[in-house]
Order: C-alpha cells, then sequence, then structure tokens
C-alpha cells in the first residue's frame, strides 16, 4: 500500500528513483511523485496516474540532485490526483514528505496546523506531515521528524528531506508500513520493499517500528523514536535483480504461474524427501512434546491466503486430529477469540506486511498463545514478530494477484500438517509417507498442467462476454472453489463466487440458468460421485458446466460442456495442481477483456492499512 524509495550517495538519484518506483509500482499506482535536494533547493514533481505518466511530465528536464525520496500511492484519503500525489510540502515548499499508512488523528492536527497559519494544498492525511515537521523546524530535520512523529497517530512510514538540511534523509516508522535501508557503494538507500533495492544493493537494514534513521551518503544511523540507539546487523537480501523483471513473459502472473513447480519443490526441499521420509521443520520453534502438547490451531490469514489457511485446516485436521479455526484476520483480531497457551495462531502471508494478518498476530501472541508464521518474504515483519517461522520459498512475487505463493502456501501447509500428525501420532506412517511422495509428484503434474496453457486460452474465450461465473468444491477442493472466484474477479472484474458444492440446493441453485457458466472442481476422490450428482443439477437446470477433471475421465466429460483435463494426483495433493488451470483462466479472461492483469484496479499488493 503505496510504496517509498529515497537515494542519498554519489549519483544522480533520479535513476535510482525511477527505477525503485518501478520495482514499486505493484503497492498502488493512482499517482507518483518525486523531490530532489540540489544546490538550487527543493525540486518536485509529481503527476496522476501510474509511473508512466510522472515519467512523461518529466520528460528530459529531469530535476538534478544526489538526494531524493519518491512515492507511488494507492489513494486512502482524497482521490488520485496531481495535488494529492506525494510529495508533500511544507508552507514555503522547502522540505517534501512521502508517506505510506494512515494518519488518524490527521483532522484535529490539520485544524491545529491551519489556525497557526500554515497552507494546505491537498485533501490528504499525509500532508499534515509536512506542516508538523515545518514546525519543529528550528531543532534540525532529524529532531523534527521525532517530535512530529511523536504527534502522530495511525501507522506510518515516512520520508523526508528538507532544504535546510541538505545532506541527509530522514526516514521514521511506526504502526506497520514497512521500510528498509539498502546499503550500496557510497551510498544508502530506501524502499518500502526490496524489490526496488534489486541491482543496487546487497544488504539491508530493516527499520523496525518505532524506529527512525538518518541516511548520509556513507552513514546510517538508526535510533528509536524516543531518540535511544538502536545496533542492528545488515541481513543479505535473497534475490537477484532478474527476479524484479518479466523475462520475456508478457505480464508478471504469468512468469509467475510459470515458476510454481519450482515454488512448491523450493518450498518441500530439506523438509521432507521424495521417498516419503518423514517431515523435518526445526524452523517451527517447537520439538515434538510441544507439537504434541497443543490442543488447537487458529490459522488467521486475508485473501488468497485465507483460502491455504482453509485448505490447512483440512489437512491439519485429518492429519492431526487437532480441532482448526480458520479467521478472516480483519475479524480474529476485533473479537473476543480465546487464546491460550495450549493454541498454536498461524498467520499465513506472503507479504508478511499485511496490517490486519500482522495485527492479529500480535494479539494472539500478547496473549498468551503460540505463534507460527507461514511467509514468503524473509525478514517481514511476520516472520520477526512470531514465534516460529515456515518459509514458503516461492521467491519474488510482483503480480498483484498471487499465485505461486498461493501454491507454495499449499505445500507449506501440508507439511505443517504431517509434522503436527507425526509429533502427535495421529498419522499413519504409511498414509504420511504416501502424501510426501503425492507433494513431490504434484510438483511435476504442475509442470504438465502448464503445457496446456493455450487450451485454457480457448476455453476463456468462450466466456469472455460473461456477467458471471460460479465456482463449485468439495472438500479440498472447497478453498479452491472461492480461490478461483476470487482470482477472476481481482483479474478480469467478472463477478465469481465460490461456493460448496452441498450448498448449492440452499440457495445459489437459484441463479442457475444458460447464461451461468459454472466451474466444477470434480477430480477423482472421496467426493467424486457427490459432486458428480451436484453437477448433474447444474446441467438439469441449463447451467453451463466447465469442469476441472482428469482426462480420461469419460463421464465426466460427458457430462461437462467443456472439461479442462487435470493430471490425477493423489487427492491430498490435488489442490496444488488443480490450483493452476483456474489460474490460468482468470489470466487468458483478464487479457482478453484488455484487464491490467499484474495491477487490477483499485488493488495493491501489500495491504499495510486495515
Ligand atoms: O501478503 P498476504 O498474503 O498477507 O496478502 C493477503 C491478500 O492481500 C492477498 O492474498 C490478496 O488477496 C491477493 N491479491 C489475491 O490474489
Amino acid at each position: 500500500m503505496c510504496g517509498i524509495v529515497g537515494y542519498v550517495g554519489h549519483r544522480e538519484a533520479i535513476p535510482f528513483l525511477l527505477t525503485g518506483l518501478r520495482r514499486l509500482e505493484y503497492r498502488g499506482y493512482d499517482s507518483a511523485g518525486l523531490a530532489t535536494l540540489n544546490g538550487k533547493g527543493l525540486e518536485v514533481r509529481k503527476a496522476a496516474g501510474k509511473i508512466a505518466a510522472l515519467e512523461s511530465r518529466l520528460g528530459d528536464r529531469r530535476p538534478e540532485g544526489r538526494l531524493g525520496i519518491a512515492h507511488t500511492r494507492w489513494a486512502t484519503h482524497g482521490r488520485p490526483s496531481d495535488d494529492n500525489a506525494h510529495p508533500h510540502t511544507d508552507c514555503g515548499a522547502r522540505l517534501a514528505v512521502v508517506h505510506n499508512g494512515i494518519i488518524e488523528n490527521h483532522r484535529p492536527l490539520r485544524d491545529a496546523l491551519l489556525a497557526q497559519g500554515h497552507r494546505f494544498r491537498s485533501q490528504t492525511d499525509s500532508e499534515v506531515i509536512a506542516h508538523l515537521v515545518e514546525s519543529h523546524a528550528a531543532r534540525g530535520l532529524p529532531a523534527a521528524v521525532r517530535v512530529a512523529a511523536g504527534e502522530l497517530r495511525g501507522a506510518f512510514a515516512i520520508a523526508c528531506i528538507a532544504e535546510a538540511d541538505p545532506a541527509m534523509l530522514v526516514a521514521a516508522r511506526s504502526g506497520g508500513s514497512p521500510l528498509v535501508i539498502g546499503i550500496g557503494e557510497g551510498e544508502l538507500l530506501l524502499a518500502s520493499d526490496i524489490p526496488a533495492l534489486l541491482g543496487s544493493a546487497r544488504e539491508v537494514l530493516v527499520l523496525e517500528d518505532g524506529e527512525m534513521a538518518v541516511l548520509k551518503a556513507c552513514e546510517a544511523s538508526v535510533t528509536t523514536l524516543r531518540g535511544e540507539p538502536v545496533r542492528r546487523r545488515p541481513m543479505s537480501i535473497p534475490w537477484d535483480s532478474e527476479a524484479a523483471e518479466k523475462n520475456g513473459y508478457p505480464h508478471f502472473m504469468l512468469k509467475e504461474i510459470f515458476e510454481q513447480p519450482e515454488a512448491v519443490r523450493n518450498t518441500l526441499r530439506e523438509r521432507v524427501s521424495p521417498d516419503g521420509g518423514p517431515v523435518s521443520i526445526p524452523e517451527l520453534g517447537m520439538d515434538d512434546a510441544e507439537l504434541a502438547g497443543l490442543r488447537r490451531v487458529a490459522m488467521v490469514a486475508c485473501g488468497t491466503s485465507w483460502h491455504a489457511a482453509l485448505v490447512g485446516k483440512y489437512l491439519v485436521e485429518a492429519f492431526a486430529r487437532l480441532p482448526v479455526d480458520v479467521e478472516i484476520a480483519s475479524e480474529f483480531r476485533y473479537r473476543e477469540p480465546v487464546l491460550d497457551s495450549g493454541l498454536l495462531t498461524v498467520a499465513i502471508t506472503q507479504s508478511g506486511e499485511t496490517a490486519d494478518t500482522l495485527g492479529a498476530l500480535r494479539e494472539a501472541r500478547q496473549r498468551g498463545a503460540r505463534t507460527l508464521a507461514i511467509c514468503n518474504v524473509v525478514g517481514s515483519s511476520a516472520a520477526r514478530d512470531a514465534g516460529g517461522v515456515l518459509y514458503t520459498r516461492a521467491g519474488l512475487e510482483i503480480g498483484v494477484a498471487s499465485t505461486k505463493a498461493f501454491t507454495a502456501q499449499l505445500a507449506a501447509v501440508e507439511l505443517l500438517a504431517l509434522r503436527l500428525g507425526q509429533a502427535r501420532g495421529t498419522l499413519d506412517p504409511a498414509l504420511g509417507a504416501a502424501v510426501a511422495r503425492a507433494l513431490w509428484e504434484s510438483a511435476d503434474a504442475m509442470q504438465t498442467q502448464l503445457r496446456r496453457c493455450e487450451e485454457l486460452r480457448e476455453v476463456a474465450g468462450l466466456f469472455a462476454e460473461s456477467r458471471d461465473l460460479l465456482y463449485l468444491g468439495r472438500g479440498l477442493h472447497y478453498p479452491l472453489a472461492l480461490e478461483g472466484a476470487l482470482k477472476l474477479k481481482e483479474i478480469s472484474y467478472i463477478h465469481a463466487e465460490g461456493y460448496a458444492a452441498g450448498e448449492m440446493k440452499h440457495g445459489p441453485l437459484a441463479l442457475i440458468d444458460d447464461r451461468m457458466p459454472v466451474v466444477a472442481i470434480a477430480l477423482r476422490g472421496p467426493h467424486y460421485e457427490k459432486m458428480a450428482a451436484n453437477i448433474e443439477e447444474v446441467k438439469a437446470r441449463e447451467g453451463i458446466v466447465i469442469a476441472l477433471a482428469a482426462g480420461d475421465d469419460a463421464e465426466a466429460r460427458a457430462r461437462a460442456d467443456v472439461l479442462i483435463p487435470v493430471p490425477d494426483v493423489p487427492y491430498w495433493a490435488q489442490p496444488l495442481v488443480a490450483a493452476l488451470p483456474l489460474q490460468m483462466l482468470a489470466y487468458h479472461l483478464g487479457v482478453l477483456r484488455g484487464c491490467h492483469v499484474d495491477q487490477p484496479r483499485n488493488l495493491a499488493k501489500s495491504v499495510t492499512v486495515e
């Protein structure tokens, strides 16, 4: 949610700022802007729209300066416009601020600043920060930012530069929004997220909640917002700059769909062997006795990660015989969940920065529950906050629609369920070994599925004019139905709903007519016959059935209007394979309908505000 970048060093700032903004565009794309400092003073440029709009506004006359900040916005307060774009400046346009987050007390602050004679130019909550820093400017920039930060309520990551202190960039963070400092050669870089730094830095310092940093070309000093010094070792960046490129694919989403077999293999590697040995996950931070002592599990997540959690519920209950509640993180944290040390709270989050998931995780931890993060970003807030962390190793995911992170999460919840089942003695070792082998097999089956990508484009062509779609599944396929529908909505803007197929008769069947395509996940397994009956019920009401079924399933082929063949793997591993055709269908429909699939309207990849 909004991307911040900053530069101080020996080079011109603009090339890094623009590259960094492009790399962070998945965080928001409503407007963009930048500010630099040079011998002539502060220069600010901004434009509503995507970063391309800012670049064309800059043209050949790019501001000079070896110190600068930049921002790409996901609008919260104030519509996307030039005025509401960041950076925001003080009354005299001598200092500039970029902000990610929400300032909850912006109204009283604004009123007080207006009463003091400050002049506002935007409708944003963020502009108050520039005027607050201005009101304390006599103390010097670091102290002015520290005092201003103390007056703000809500979540913020900010970066500020000022003519009066022309050799430094001051950054601060509180209440969520991430910031990392990249360490380059004779230069320091600031960013909301590591992708902005790829190719420019090999190491980062993570700024933690409640900390600030003063960056000069060769020196970063980190303190708490109360002024206490902080010593922190840099950590290495796990990705190379290739990871942030499309590498010949038309979209990041398609590239990431094709990276899934590798993402799953990487997540399984060293944790379970292809010949079906026991699962080993020392990173859980809990031994057999502790795992055996658990009484309940709560999985908290948002969006696609919540669907992975639902799959996890089915698996943990089956293998480890532990009751599992799956919670939408934004609901969990604001009710009165019953939390104790017999509960393991598992936060599932690709980014590790989703505000609601972090809030739920912290709440659980503070109230005595054990915590685990299933997370894709090394060093992210969730990874640092949780008692244990099981990393998915999907690599950098840039497309706003989660694909490879989802299937890597599925692999991770499979591993967790197997590990819990082993430790608690509830899992038949023969079943455990079979599931482990099936997981590795599923990575090969995914490869086969990817070869059918073009066929999926043809299927998509049949439904490009549809207004609504339904997705049905039973058992492990039910969360997949939800995920298929979510993917379609966000990428193609076609309305879609996922249902447990058994629920159809309780209401949704009324929607079926000859204009309602129904995607039915009808793979072989324990629910096969019941699902076949549900498909017949749809057909009897003139519905159009697109069945995901085994290629050699003649009955399914006869029943369905369109059959999407899915390689046959054992039931427990099917979600990993069946996710792919659902993603590809959504992708092709999005492209056919002319949607911007990597940056769907109104969305951003990391939701760091509530
Ligand atoms: O980074 P997280 O996994 O915590 O993100 C959660 C959701 O915002 C995310 O899965 C979202 O639903 C995706 N856009 C779905 O494709």
